[in-house]
């Protein structure tokens, strides 16, 4: 029996393969490296010293897709395949709808005719939109996103609830990642942002190592406690590690439909993360107060307790292993 990883060659797919890989599982890998790079492949391999299946292709290519679950015992799919970027999303809105909402169709429709009923989704705490209360726990009100990007995650929900409702045999977790930082601590395995990076800690440390000039800290006078933006960073590996703790609970206990949180509960402010990263790497980081960007809201932490409750995760990295895991992969790979 294999898990199949859509996108597992990606930052937090690959994250994932390792720590599935370490805990004895059989693994099937596809993507089309369209925000992803050949070589996380290899680095997964020399990670965990354990081989996988790997095909190359779209996910929404259902005659290949069939393929795959013709050729292996696939018994549960974690999706990684979506495209990511908040920005990308406002220019692209069919391209973002169409590969993450009909791409996540083909695969649930694929599934549903080979008979494989577990699936995690890769959701997002943007699915909260503006916070009902802080700190946000998943009965919070969804709704209210303000990107494509954003929609296909609230669609992908619904459309998984409404699945779940048609046919109680599915098992369906979903995930609600806070934001994703760091890496892998061999700096094998991290993030690479295609062009200029939109999210905050790509940004920093391209200043640090001087490939940028300047990060710009997107307004000072949001009410916290140094009038920056408040956000629930999570390293990656953690992160990861939850994706194991909820295919164990979805084999375990069947047949449900679970959402969680993902994140550690704390929230730190921009330039909280911009001291840490100088405190943690010694690098300096130059930036500047900007005008507010359009869009982002002023906090936005989890209230993780779910997730520990019912998987027995928690997020057990530091901020200061967030940022020097992230240095060090830059280090690494530049
Ligand atoms: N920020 C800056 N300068 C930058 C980049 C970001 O000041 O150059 C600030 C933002 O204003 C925000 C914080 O840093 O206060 C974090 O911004 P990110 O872009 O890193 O992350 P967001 O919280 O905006 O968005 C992230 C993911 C989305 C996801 C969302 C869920 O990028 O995919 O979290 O809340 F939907």
């Amino acid at each position: 029996m294999s898990i199949l990883l859509t996108g597992g060659a990606g930052y937090i797919g690959s994250h994932t393969a390792v720590e599935l890989l370490n805990k004895g599982k059989d693994l099937v890998i596809i993507d089309d490296f369209s925000n992803s790079n050949e070589k996380a492949l290899d680095a997964i391999k020399k990670i965990t010293g354990k081989d996988f299946k790997f095909y190359k292709m779209d996910y929404k290519d259902r005659e290949k897709l069939e393929k795959v679950f013709e050729e292996n015992q696939i018994d549960a799919v974690i999706n990684f395949a979506g495209f990511k970027a908040v920005g990308e999303s406002v220019s692209k809105p069919i391209e973002y709808y169409t590969n993450n909402v009909s791409g996540a169709l083909v695969l649930l429709d694929t599934m549903r005719k080979y008979n494989c009923k577990k699936f995690i989704f890769s959701s997002s705490a943007t699915v909260y939109g503006e916070p009902e209360r802080i700190p946000l726990t998943e009965e919070c009100r969804v709704g209210g996103t303000t990107n494509p990007y954003g929609n296909t995650k609230l669609f992908i929900e619904q459309i998984l609830k409404d699945i779940y409702n048609s046919d109680n045999t599915w098992d369906i977790c979903i995930l609600r990642y806070f934001n994703p930082v760091g890496s892998h601590e061999s700096g094998l395995i991290g993030e690479e942002p295609q062009g200029i990076p939109n999210n905050l800690m790509p940004y920093i440390v391209r200043v640090a190592s001087g490939k940028l000039e300047q990060l710009s800290v997107f307004g000072n006078d949001y009410e916290t406690h140094d009038g920056t933006g408040v956000r629930d960073y999570i390293h990656v590996v953690d992160l990861a590690k939850g994706h194991v703790k909820a295919l164990e609970k979805i084999d375990k206990e069947g047949q449900g439909i679970y959402i969680y949180n993902l994140g550690t509960g704390t929230g730190y402010s921009v330039l909280d993360m911009v001291n840490a990263f100088e405190k943690s790497t010694g690098k300096k980081v130059n930036y500047r107060i900007t005008d507010r960007r359009p869009g982002d809201i002023a906090v936005c932490y989890a209230d993780p307790k779910k997730a520990k409750e019912e998987l027995g995760w928690i997020a057990e990295k530091k901020l200061e292993d967030m940022c020097k895991d992230s240095w060090n992969y830059i280090i690494k790979n530049s």
